[in-house]
């Protein structure tokens, strides 16, 4: 079935989805977005993606013309309309149209757009014998010039690391912030395992706090396996027994290899995949 996209109230075909050439989500990459699973036609953890939108949004000064209880409405209807059982839905919010000046204030309406389209993970095979990534040199954005926990349009930022990945021949990238500490790859958190505890970078290290993140972060917990979150630097990557990165479209995946150097044995360790079936349990709750 050809996908129908919510703009604004309305459903269109993807041909007739079409936002303004002047809206400031195209010409600065100004506004806000979520990347969210359906799992078994059920959304996952929401409300969760909602209140990170709605805190992206409050951050960068703009204002939804939506309530977070009506943003979650439209995202379970279009979802409907789709008639997805395993997808993913891509939510955004633009600043809206406006004049060709930097000026927010010119900008009279927000664009809000619902996708839901077929979810493309990392091959198969990466999964089952662990993913090889390398660290960009471009570092995360610093804090004090625009926050990684606001998850915004603009992602030059990681798109730069992610082109260093490619020209590498990974898939992801690993991104330090400003004193060389691990921020987090290009669309994914990373977490490390050193005997038995589980570690990943704190929010102050500048990072967006992932729902897959806080999620795992739970289940380790509830299983027991203590988690922390310290300032870690590439020794603490290069001497991990274990390494994961987690995200909305990759879920779990083990990392095996870092800068050409293997982790732990050169396998994915068994907390990476203690963990990895039980965010795979709990997407079927
Ligand atoms: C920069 C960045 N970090 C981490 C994540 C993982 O977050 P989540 O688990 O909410 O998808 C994403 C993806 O949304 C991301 O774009």
């Amino acid at each position: 079935m050809a996908p129908k996209i919510y703009i604004n109230g309305k459903l269109y075909d993807k041909a007739d989805a079409k936002i303004s050439v002047y809206d400031h989500g195209v010409l600065y990459g100004d506004g806000v977005f979520e990347g969210i699973r359906v799992y078994a036609g059920k959304v996952f953890r929401l409300k969760e993606h909602v209140d990170r939108l709605y805190d992206s949004a409050r951050a960068v000064y703009l204002e939804i013309p939506l309530t977070p209880k009506q943003m979650a409405e439209a995202v379970e209807s279009t979802v409907r309309a789709n008639a997805k059982q395993e997808g993913y839905i891509r939510l955004i919010v633009t600043r809206g149209a406006g004049s060709l000046g930097l000026d927010p204030r010119k900008t009279s309406d927000p664009q809000v757009i619902v996708i839901v389209d077929d979810i493309v993970m990392y091959p198969q095979e990466l999964y089952d014998h662990g993913m090889e990534i390398v660290t960009a040199s471009s570092i995360r954005n610093h804090p004090n010039a625009l926050n990684p926990r606001v998850k915004s349009l603009n992602y030059l930022n990681n798109i730069m690391a992610k082109v260093e990945a490619i020209r590498a021949g990974c898939h992801e990238a690993l991104m330090l912030n400003i004193k060389g500490e691990l921020a987090e790859c290009t669309g994914d958190n990373i977490f490390l395992v050193k005997q038995g505890v589980l570690k990943t970078p704190a929010p102050d290290a500048g990072i967006l706090e992932g729902v897959t993140r806080g999620a795992v972060m739970e289940l380790a917990r509830a299983a027991g396996i203590p988690v922390q979150e310290p300032a870690l630097t590439r020794h603490d990557v290069y001497t991990a027994d274990e390494c994961f990165l987690t995200g909305t479209a990759a879920e779990v995946i083990p990392i095996v290899k870092v800068d050409g150097r293997p982790i732990g044995n050169g396998k994915p360790g068994p907390i990476t995949r203690q963990l990895r079936e039980a965010f795979h349990e709990l997407t079927r709750r």
